[in-house]
């Protein structure tokens, strides 16, 4: 779902920028089990911060970096600095039936966006697919007691279909192959996390 004009404010400003790329990034980058992840895809990326991260933090030699919105494409385009023109390719598509082949990633990265699906379930599954045995998925997410709370529901718009705590979390990932191997809880509030996809179905 398509943020709206408070989440947008909330997204797309120089402070978020600054703690995805000296706070998230190197915390979940301590969390990965590789030196170096040469095939990433981005989950939302926004105005394409993430991406960035990705290429510098986690060594990422291709980072296909998409969103639902195609404005936000646009001005991550428009902003992408010079020296990533090579590594970063941004393009619209919808995390829940994505155009990509399965197994194609090293790793896959979600800066908050899982909790933004319609049906949260049916993006882990399509995150599963695309990602390779014994790739990696980094996440940051907000649990379900923060998006139940009345400031949240009243200041931002999110499908009710995208809530989950965290052992519904953990549990759908196992379901979809995929284990937690690295988690930082913020209390019931949100989830910074790793896992790995195992070899075989589980
Ligand atoms: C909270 S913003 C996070 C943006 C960026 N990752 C960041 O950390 O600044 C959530 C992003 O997910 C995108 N989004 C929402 N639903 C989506 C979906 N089903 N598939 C792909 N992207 C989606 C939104 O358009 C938005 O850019």
């Amino acid at each position: 779902m398509k943020l709206n004009i408070i989440e947008r404010l909330i997204t797309n400003n120089p402070i978020r920028a600054l703690i995805q790329r000296h706070v998230e990034g190197p915390m979940l980058r301590k969390m990965g089990s590789r030196k170096e992840y040469p095939l990433c895809l981005e989950i939302g990326c926004g105005r394409g911060i993430g991406a960035e991260v990705i290429v510098r933090q986690f060594g990422a030699e291709k980072v296909i970096a998409t969103d639902v919105d195609p404005d936000q494409i646009e001005r991550a385009k428009i902003v992408l600095k010079p020296e990533y023109r090579e590594k970063i390719e941004f393009k619209a598509a919808d995390v829940m039936s994505l155009d990509e082949p399965d197994e194609k990633f090293d790793a896959v990265f979600s800066f908050g966006v899982i909790h933004h699906t319609e049906d949260w379930r049916k993006a882990v599954k399509e995150i599963s697919r695309v990602l390779k045995h014994g790739g990696e998925l980094f996440f940051e997410e907000p649990l379900r007691v923060f998006m139940d709370n009345l400031l949240v529901r009243a200041f931002t718009r999110h499908p009710k279909g995208g809530r989950f705590d965290y052992e519904e979390l953990e549990g759908e990932l196992l379901k979809n192959n995929i284990r937690i191997t690295g988690v930082k809880r913020l209390g019931n509030i949100a989830i910074f996390g790793t896992g790995k996809k195992l070899k075989a179905s589980h």
